[in-house]
């Protein structure tokens, strides 16, 4: 059988720490082309990597007819650009997160990948941990009755991603840790709430670190070959909000790059039959039998989120199935986090409906 073949559009950390490597560990598929502009990272990581074809134009990527799947790991601003034109190039597209800088380019993007019929999905490993898994089976079994409130926390204490390069650079980013890793816990809990419809966002954003910020060490150094840091820090170091959903529920939400509190990430979910606890690592399940009180805790295996993430997108474009990221759930998160920022800056409540 051919191989599948795939190209990488941005060669730096999360290319080189999780989409190559999970791509190649793949019978019957091929990492055959990457292109990053900084050509001295391209070349060291087609060498690492042994990859046959490396460009500093990712189009060219796209001339390839051989190449069925583009993996997109470049910064969020070359997002909505890169999935567009890898969509309308006849390639299925695995894009890492956030989706793209706003709810309009998100918008473009699954507009773009419905008209030429592409799988789109957006890279959210934590919705193939155990824990997500399994907690998403008892949820749309109904067995957490109606979920009327979650909170989602993704805190830092020190962890400012790439001080000085894209990342903290808010026209490149789109914004601080909300944007960067608060997105993975908001995209988890509201697909486990059951994606309602949005109704309010109220946000508030920080920056209190700007002038003792330090490299909080992703992408990984040896990851970094030729890259400058050199910008502005110009993003939040913290953010909170609260969303409310047009069923009735709502959800309080806060990411942290930088804060003087306790680090980890954790959603709870408060259901009327059941509620729970996730914080990646363990999962407690909260129950009442016979009008006792319970709590359970699943002995939960482990599990390379990575891995599954990326063999999932692959196992969509051979069996024709639709990726675990639907559409709607794609959009309404960014929208979510673009009304944060919006406010955030004008101090008043954004209305979603
Ligand atoms: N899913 C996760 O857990 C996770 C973790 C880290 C980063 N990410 C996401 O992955 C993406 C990349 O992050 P990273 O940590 O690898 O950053 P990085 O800075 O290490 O890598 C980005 C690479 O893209 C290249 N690039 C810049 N402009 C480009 C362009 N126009 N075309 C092609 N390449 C271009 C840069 O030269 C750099 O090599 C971001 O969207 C980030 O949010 C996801």
């Amino acid at each position: 059988m051919a191989k599948v073949k795939v190209g990488i559009i941005g060669a730096g950390g999360i290319a080189q720490v999780a989409h190559i490597p999970n791509f190649q560990k793949i019978t019957g598929v091929e990492v055959a082309a990457i292109s990053d502009p900084n050509e001295e990272k391209l070349k060291f990581v087609a060498g690492k990597f042994k990859i046959g074809s490396s460009f500093t134009d990712y189009r060219k990527i796209l001339e390839m007819d051989d190449i069925s799947i583009v993996s997109i790991c470049s910064p969020n601003f070359v997002h909505k650009e890169h999935a567009v034109e890898s969509l309308k190039s006849g390639k299925h597209v695995l894009c890492e997160k956030p989706v793209a800088m706003s709810g309009a380019e998100a918008r473009e993007i699954l507009e773009t990948a419905k008209t030429t019929k592409k799988k789109f999905m957006v890279a959210f490993p934590s919705r193939f941990a155990p824990g997500a898994v399994f907690l998403k089976k008892l949820v749309d079994r109904g067995e957490f009755g109606e979920i009327y409130y979650a909170k989602a926390s993704c805190l830092r204490r020190r962890g400012i991603p790439g001080l000085g390069g894209w990342f903290t650079t808010k026209k490149m980013s789109g914004g601080g840790p909300l944007i960067d890793i608060g997105v993975h816990i908001l995209d988890k809990t509201y697909w486990l709430m059951g994606a309602p419809e949005l109704v309010s966002v109220t946000g508030v954003t920080y920056q209190k670190f700007k002038d003792k910020a330090f490299d909080g060490g992703w992408p990984p150094v040896e990851t970094r070959v030729g890259d400058k840091y050199t910008q502005p820090l110009d993003v939040e170091d913290l953010s909170s909000a609260f969303i409310k959903f047009s069923n009735g529920a709502s959800l309080f939400l806060e990411a942290s790059w930088a804060g003087n509190s306790e680090g980890g990430t954790s959603l709870s979910l408060f259901g009327t039959k059941k509620g729970a606890k996730d914080d990646g690592a363990s999962l407690k399940i909260y129950d009442e039998v016979n009008g006792v009180l319970l709590d359970n805790t699943p002995v939960l295996p482990g599990a390379d989120t990575y891995f599954e993430e990326i063999k999932h997108f692959v196992s969509c474009v051979l069996e024709d199935k639709e990726p675990v990221t639907k559409p709607n759930e794609i959009l309404n998160v960014i929208r979510i986090i673009e009304s944060i920022y919006l406010s955030a800056d004008t101090g008043k409540e954004i209305r979603l409906e």
